[in-house]
C-alpha cells in the first residue's frame, strides 16, 4: 500500500513499504505456535473403542490390531476401563464377540448377551463413564450380514424391530448412547420410538448416519469376526463415489431424531465430515477406523513413519474437517501423549 499518497500524511516521516509478510513470525517458538493454534486434540473428544468376549481372565491381542485385545468381562475389563478413566478418556463405544451366532443373531438382544453383561459391570465400576454401544447383527448373525436375510437379501424393514429390541437392552444394562451402524433405513426412528416405549427417552442415538461400503473396515471384521459370509455390504453401505447423498443420509437420520451423527471412515472422507460439518448444528463424529489405525501400526513397527505424529496429524485434520468428537483405536496413545506434553 504506497502510504505516501493518502491525504494528510505526506508530513510523516517516509516508513519502508513492508514488501514480504512474515507469517513465520508467529510460529518462532512453540509458545507462540501453541497460542495461535486453531484446532487441539483433547481427551474428552475421544471415543475408545473395547472388544468384548465371553471367557474368564481373556486379554487377548487381536492380530490385526496392534495394541488393542478381546476382554473378558471381569477384571481383565476392569483394568481397561481404570486406565481408560484415568486418561482423563469420558466414553467407550463396546463391540461384544457372541458365543453363538444364528440367522437373526439372538443373543444381540439377550439379556445376558455380552454387550450387556459387560455395560453392567462397567456402569457398576465407573458411574460417569460415557457407555456407547455398536447396534447391528453383523456380530451376532451366522451369515454376518447387518440385518436379517429375506431370500438373500437384507429385509431392511424386520431388521428395524430387532435392533429396537437391542437398543433397550442396552439401555436397560446401563448405555448412555446407542449407536446404530448397520446403515438400516429408518433405523433411527425405529431406536428412539423404541427406547421411548420402554421408558427410556433419555437416553441418546449417535447415527452412523454416513457410513460407506469400506475396505478400511477389513481389521475390524477379523476382531470382531464379522465379515459376511457371501456378497459385500454395498446394498446398504454408501458408494465411496457419493458425497451428496451424504447430505440426504445426514438429514434424514437428524429429521428422525439423532441426537449425534457420525462420518466414518474418516480420512478417506475427510470431504464429506465438512460437507455435513456445514448443514447440521448436531455434534459430529469421526471414525478413525481399523484399517486406519492398522496401517499406521504397521508402517511404524516398519520404522517407515513416527507413530506418534502421524496419528496426532491425521486427528487433527479430522478436527479441522469439522468433527467434534473422534472414535479411535488410537484414543489411550493419543491421550497419554497429551498429557505428556501439549504438542510442539
Ligand atoms: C458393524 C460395524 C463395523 C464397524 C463398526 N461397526 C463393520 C462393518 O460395517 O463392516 C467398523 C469399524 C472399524 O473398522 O473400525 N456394522
Ligand atoms: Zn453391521
Amino acid at each position: 500500500m504506497p502510504l505516501r499518497r493518502c491525504r494528510g500524511l505526506s508530513s510523516l516521516p517516509s516508513v519502508s513499504t513492508p514488501r514480504i509478510h512474515r507469517p513465520r513470525r508467529r510460529r518462532r517458538t512453540a509458545a507462540f505456535r501453541r497460542l495461535v493454534r486453531e484446532h487441539r486434540l483433547h481427551p474428552a473428544d475421544l471415543i475408545q473403542p473395547l472388544f468384548v468376549v465371553h471367557g474368564e481372565g481373556v486379554e487377548r491381542p487381536i492380530p490385526s490390531m496392534p495394541g488393542i485385545c478381546h476382554l473378558s468381562v471381569d477384571a481383565a475389563l476392569d483394568r481397561e476401563a481404570d486406565r481408560i478413566v484415568a486418561l482423563g478418556i469420558g466414553a467407550v463405544l463396546v463391540f461384544g464377540l457372541p458365543a453363538a451366532k444364528d440367522e437373526i443373531g439372538s443373543e444381540n438382544f439377550a439379556e445376558e448377551g455380552i454387550v450387556q453383561q459387560a455395560l453392567r459391570r462397567l456402569r457398576a465400576r465407573h458411574p460417569e463413564l460415557l457407555l456407547v454401544t455398536d447396534v447391528c447383527c453383523c456380530e451376532y448373525t451366522s451369515h454376518g450380514h447387518c440385518g436379517v436375510l429375506r431370500e438373500g437379501v437384507v429385509d431392511n424393514d424386520a431388521t428395524l424391530e430387532i435392533l429396537g429390541r437391542v437398543a433397550v437392552t442396552h439401555a436397560r444394562a446401563g448405555a448412555d448412547i446407542v449407536a446404530p451402524s448397520g446403515m438400516m433405513d429408518g433405523m433411527v426412528a425405529a431406536l428412539r420410538s423404541a427406547l421411548d416405549a420402554s421408558g427410556f427417552p433419555d437416553r441418546a442415538i449417535l447415527s452412523y448416519a454416513v457410513k460407506y461400503a469400506s475396505a478400511y473396515y477389513g481389521p475390524f471384521r477379523e476382531a470382531a469376526d464379522s465379515a459376511p459370509a457371501f456378497g459385500d455390504r454395498r446394498q446398504y453401505q454408501m458408494d465411496p463415489g457419493n458425497v451428496r447423498e451424504a447430505l440426504i443420509e445426514a438429514s434424514l437420520d437428524e429429521a428422525e431424531g439423532a441426537d449425534l451423527l457420525m462420518v466414518k471412515p474418516a480420512l478417506a472422507y475427510l470431504d464429506v465430515v465438512r460437507a455435513v460439518r456445514e448443514r447440521t448444528a448436531l455434534p459430529l463424529v469421526a471414525y478413525n477406523v481399523s484399517g486406519e489405525y492398522s496401517m499406521v501400526k504397521a508402517a511404524s513397527r516398519l520404522g517407515w513413519i513416527d507413530e506418534r505424529r502421524v496419528v496426532l496429524e491425521s486427528l487433527a485434520g479430522m478436527r479441522r474437517a469439522g468433527a467434534d468428537i473422534i472414535i479411535s483405536y488410537h484414543a489411550k496413545d493419543v491421550a497419554a501423549w497429551l498429557a505428556e506434553d501439549e504438542g510442539e
